[in-house]
């Protein structure tokens, strides 16, 4: 999978009981900004960048890019949802050519507890099992990132192997294709 396969992109917004999924828009650059500015949600991802760099670096409409879903909670972006190839050059893999999609989430802290990121994550695999049918869905996560994983196997991931990479014990599990 490349370029999540030649999937038109954004797809149609995504409604679940709560929340939307939909393409990035210039209103939700304030909320990419705190994402990646926040000492929580960076703790196990290579750490918080500076605000004044965030600033500058992020452009006016951030994260607009096939398999990026922004998470929306009554008009707000509370987080974000990602399917990127899983580059060969990476431990962890389902084939050995890698390019696997690997499912990625960030929200924003007063968004956690809730409910919201599993909610939010079991509509994105849904439709990614639609739209790339028979496509397993792989996932990498620090060991020591015990929410991304309780979540992770919450939607279906099964560990597969544990390695060491960025100077830390990561953990890699694999969600096969739904069958039928
Ligand atoms: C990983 C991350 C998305 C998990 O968020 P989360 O809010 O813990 O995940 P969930 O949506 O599954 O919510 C689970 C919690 O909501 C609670 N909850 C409350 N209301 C709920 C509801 N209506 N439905 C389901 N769960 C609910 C659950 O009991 C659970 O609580 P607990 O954490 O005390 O056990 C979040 O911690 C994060 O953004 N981390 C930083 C980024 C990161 O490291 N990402 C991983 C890299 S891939």
């Amino acid at each position: 999978m490349s370029d999540l396969g030649g999937v038109a992109w954004p797809p149609a917004p995504i409604r679940t009981e709560r929340l939307v999924l939909r393409g990035s828009e210039a209103r939700d650059r304030a909320a990419f900004i705190e994402l990646f500015a926040s000492p929580e949600v960076g703790a196990y991802i290579g750490g918080p960048r500076p605000r004044d760099e965030l600033e500058r670096a992020v452009p006016g409409v951030p994260g607009r890019r096939p398999g990026l879903f922004v998470v929306d909670l009554g008009g707000t972006m509370i987080g974000m949802i990602t399917f990127d190839p899983r580059g060969a050059e990476h431990p962890g893999h389902v084939r050995p050519e890698g390019g696997e999609a690997s499912l990625g989430y960030l929200f924003l802290p007063q968004a956690w507890g809730r409910g919201y990121a599993a909610e939010a994550c079991a509509a994105a695999l849904g439709w990614f099992a639609a739209a790339l049918p028979g496509e397993p869905v792989v996932l990498c996560t620090q060991t020591a990132n015990e929410r991304a994983r309780r979540l992770a196997v919450k939607l279906g991931f099964t560990e597969v192997e544990r390695f060491e990479e960025y100077g830390a014990e990561q953990w890699f599990g694999v969600r096969p294709a739904p069958s039928g």
